[in-house]
């Protein structure tokens, strides 16, 4: 059987080094397999559930565009769209929250995280996200989800909102039940400036996240400025549990050098952190400057990008559409 990828980027701004590995970098290792379809969606729908300003936001859904094809994605052979311009998205969402449940939404930790203290000024759209992401997922019988760790959880109501639906309307395996892809050593990049906190868009400081668009300079002064501990690097991983930012800057290392951490532990084990943050620099000078020059050239390339988008877009309104048809047969509309 032929596998069927989907994953979503949010378009707001800032995209870094922990969406590039613990996500885009696997949508392109998935485009490059054999037997398998992959559609890769800017979701700009669920942007919107924090406040955007209009005058960045398209300017940020051509930036996540741009990153994706920098990043190796071509539109030749994935499909690459905008959530909003394809209308199936928002409909099935509706029908889909009609067979989640409160209780299911009410345990999801990230809207606990972004609405913060004050829950009852959070937009409902912020509470009902999740629901989205199972629409954007269940359209198109998708087999595997690559994400990063943040998003397990979503994945997991995507299974029971399908399963529920699947029982509710006795459709056996109508919607296609979708497996997570997160990565068992590098789904959770941590911001350079604290090894506990997740590498984050909305982290007001700078210094924590290498940006795609980092210059050169840029890169290799946050990664000099990174926080560490005193101690030599260690000589097993045991030793790492610990030590949250050695255990951090070492699998950057190991992901951007697709080697498993064992290996660089293996490589540094006793040597100093400078030692290590200058190979660190390196390499991600190596992997991610490309990137980031590659996308400066085609954010001015207004009309290459806003082709490919239309093209997606007309390719996932096909399949998703043809999908909702039959939903509204099984729902009896
Ligand atoms: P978003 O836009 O917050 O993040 C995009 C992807 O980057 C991953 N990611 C990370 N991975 C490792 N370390 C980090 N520090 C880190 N920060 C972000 C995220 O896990 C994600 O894979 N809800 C999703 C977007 C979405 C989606 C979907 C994903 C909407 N519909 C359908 C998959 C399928 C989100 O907000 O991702």
């Amino acid at each position: 059987m032929s596998k069927k990828i989907f994953s979503g980027v949010q378009p707001t701004g800032n995209l870094h080094l922990g969406n590039y590995l613990g996500a885009i970098k696997n949508f392109v290792n998935f485009q490059n397999q054999t037997n398998t379809d992959c559609i890769y969606c800017v979701v700009d729908l669920h942007a919107i559930t924090v406040k955007q300003d209009p005058s960045k936001l398209k300017a940020n859904i051509r930036e996540t565009t741009a990153a994706f094809i920098a990043s190796g994605l071509d539109h030749k052979k994935s499909i690459i769209f905008q959530q909003s311009m394809v209308a199936s998205h928002s409909e099935f969402s509706w029908i889909l929250g009609c067979s989640a449940r409160m209780g299911w939404l009410n345990r999801m930790t990230q809207f606990k995280e972004k609405a913060g203290k004050d829950k009852e000024k959070a937009s409902v759209g912020l509470y009902v996200y999740p629901v989205l992401m199972a629409a954007d997922i269940l359209l198109y019988d998708t087999t595997h989800v690559p994400v990063g760790e943040d998003q397990k959880q979503h994945l997991e109501l995507t299974r029971d909102i399908a399963q529920k639906f699947n029982l509710d309307f006795n459709s056996n395996d109508f919607l296609k039940i979708p497996e997570p892809m997160i990565q068992k050593e590098f789904a959770r990049i941590m911001s350079l400036k604290d090894g506990t906190k997740k590498m984050s868009k909305s982290d007001p400081s700078e210094m924590s996240r290498i940006n795609l668009n980092d210059s050169k300079e840029e890169i290799e002064n946050k990664i000099k400025k990174a926080k560490t501990d005193t101690l030599a690097l260690p000589d097993n991983t045991n030793e790492l549990e610990n030590r949250p930012e050695a255990k951090n800057l070492l699998g950057i290392y190991s992901s951007l050098n697709n080697q498993e951490i064992n290996k660089t532990i293996k490589e540094f084990s006793g040597k100093s952190f400078s030692e290590f943050k200058k190979k660190l620099s390196e390499i991600a000078i190596e992997k991610i400057y490309p990137i980031s020059l590659e996308m400066s050239k085609l954010k001015k390339d207004f009309t290459f990008i806003d082709s490919v988008l239309t093209d997606g877009n007309a390719k996932a309104d096909t399949i998703s559409s043809k999908k909702v048809s039959e939903i509204k047969k099984i729902i009896g509309f």
